[in-house]
């Protein structure tokens, strides 16, 4: 397996540490076995999320430095405007504090109770948003994208029978907006292709039914378009990316991810009343609508960020490193959901792990290896993250993956890190027998995962 040739050179460095086995089994006793309660500095290799711990550039961090903090109208404002125009060509935006600050605000306009919000994958703060304003989130994504060995370049795809159906079941009066999660974080990272943009686009439109992009990685899946949709080989990722949102009505986005910052975030509509109503919102718990909860330096960085995002010799480098990953746990027969994503190797827990049930949580059982074994952090994605008691029956209903996601900082980790987790994984394989299911002892009602607590069973 090839490692690409990193695109940059590094200029600042930030030393890292392996603290000795002992002690990283009692940190992570007294953590609740929560890799979230670690503290940042007892970890070697932090694969928990590729969000805002990206590597800002020289440029980014000049930008920085020209931000404009005036409360409102400030330059910066307007400098993000017109690279979110150029790009997502929605008509308005809001700066907010991040992704999830977005979503609050469209559930908050948009969601009542006993409602329902279909997409291919709500990822776990959507949902969250949508539950807490009483609404129902809704996942049709395609059958393959829960088959871990289906090769289906785009298993982030929506089932489009399963959401016609679904809207003539529920009513389109019961829908009050529709997403897509682009790539489909809760599924695999994986990819929407354009041609089912189009299909989703229209079947909402027919339906009068407002269509939402969670946009957070829209760069890697338009880079996935390119590479694998008939038809977009020659398109740059600009061009692809406009095609994506000229489908929608709006857009979520957490910079974070494909903007390359450390915090940050805007929700984009073209709806002008919808957007005087999430400028209340936003005053109400972000900001004034030029700034929105950041720094005019934030503002500047993701300006620049959303650039860089979509730079083609970055996005290859990107994809590349991931797949190189999940070509060497492939080699070493590590269950993976294939193709490998964008941002993440997702490791198939489940099958890693089958004498474990999922009601003993096989994923978590593997975060916690991942960090007495090599001090590596990762992060579940399975029944700790997403099973959830029925609000009719009250019956557990688990997700039907049990995963765990080793995300990827932008611009951070070189080869050896990288070959660290593998080495890592090869210690664990051997000994896969002995690891033991766990059982949560504390729990939140929502987005449980972040501040569970879990003893060994
Ligand atoms: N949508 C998707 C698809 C996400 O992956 C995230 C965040 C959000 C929305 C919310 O954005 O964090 O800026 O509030 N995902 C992070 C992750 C936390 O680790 O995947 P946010």
């Amino acid at each position: 397996v090839h490692y690409p040739f990193e695109p940059f050179r590094i200029k600042m460095v930030e030393p890292i540490h392996l603290i000795d086995r002992q002690t990283r089994e009692s940190l992570l006793r007294e953590a609740g076995y929560n890799v979230f309660a670690l503290k940042a500095r007892d970890v070697l290799v932090d694969l928990l999320t590729d969000s805002g711990t990206g590597a800002m550039s020289h440029i980014q961090w000049g930008a920085m430095m020209q931000g404009d903090e005036s409360y409102a109208g400030a330059a910066s404002y307007f400098r993000l405007s017109e690279t979110i125009h150029s790009i997502f060509g929605f008509q308005h935006f809001v700066p907010t504090h991040q992704g999830r600050a977005a979503e609050n605000i469209l559930s908050a306009l948009l969601v009542k109770p006993g409602l329902f919000v279909p997409s291919n994958m709500h990822f776990d703060t959507t949902d969250a948003n949508i539950r807490a304003r009483g609404g129902r989130p809704t996942n049709l994504v395609i059958d393959e994208a829960f088959i871990p060995s289906s090769m289906h370049p785009f298993k982030g795809n929506m089932d489009l029978c399963k959401l016609k159906s679904f809207i003539d079941h529920t009513g389109p009066e019961n829908i009050p907006l529709g997403m897509i999660t682009v790539t489909n974080n809760a599924g695999g990272g994986q990819p929407v292709s354009m041609e089912n943009l189009h299909g989703v686009a229209e079947i909402y439109r027919s339906h009068g039914i407002p269509f939402f992009i969670d946009a957070c990685r829209y760069a890697e899946n338009s880079y996935f378009i390119q590479q694998r949709e008939p038809g977009y080989q020659d398109r740059s990722i600009l061009d692809i990316a406009r095609e994506m949102f000229s489908l929608a009505d709006g857009a979520t986005m957490s910079a974070k991810k494909d903007a390359i910052v450390n915090i940050g975030g805007f929700l984009a509509m073209n709806d002008e009343e919808l957007y005087r109503r999430a400028c209340n919102e936003l005053i109400l718990r972000e900001g004034f609508p030029t700034y929105g909860g950041l720094a005019g330096r934030d503002l500047e960085a993701i300006a620049v960020g959303l650039q860089e995002g979509i730079d083609e010799t970055y996005l290859a480098y990107r994809v590349k490193q991931t797949a190189y990953l999940a070509g060497r746990l492939k080699e070493l027969g590590i269950p993976i959901m294939d193709p490998p994503g964008g941002h993440a190797v997702y490791i198939d827990a489940g099958a890693f792990l089958p004498h474990i049930p999922p009601s003993e949580f096989p994923g978590q059982s593997l975060v916690v290896e991942l960090y007495i074994e090599g001090g590596i952090r990762g992060v579940e994605i399975g029944s700790v993250m997403f099973a959830h008691s029925d609000p009719e029956t009250g019956a557990m209903i688990h997700p039907k993956l049990e995963m765990v996601r080793l995300a990827i900082p932008r611009r951070v980790y070189t080869q050896s890190h990288l070959d660290h987790v593998v080495n890592t994984f090869k210690l664990i394989a051997e000994n896969r027998d002995s690891m033991r299911g766990y059982r949560m002892t504390y729990a939140p009602e929502l987005l449980r995962h972040f501040t569970a607590r879990f003893e060994p069973i």
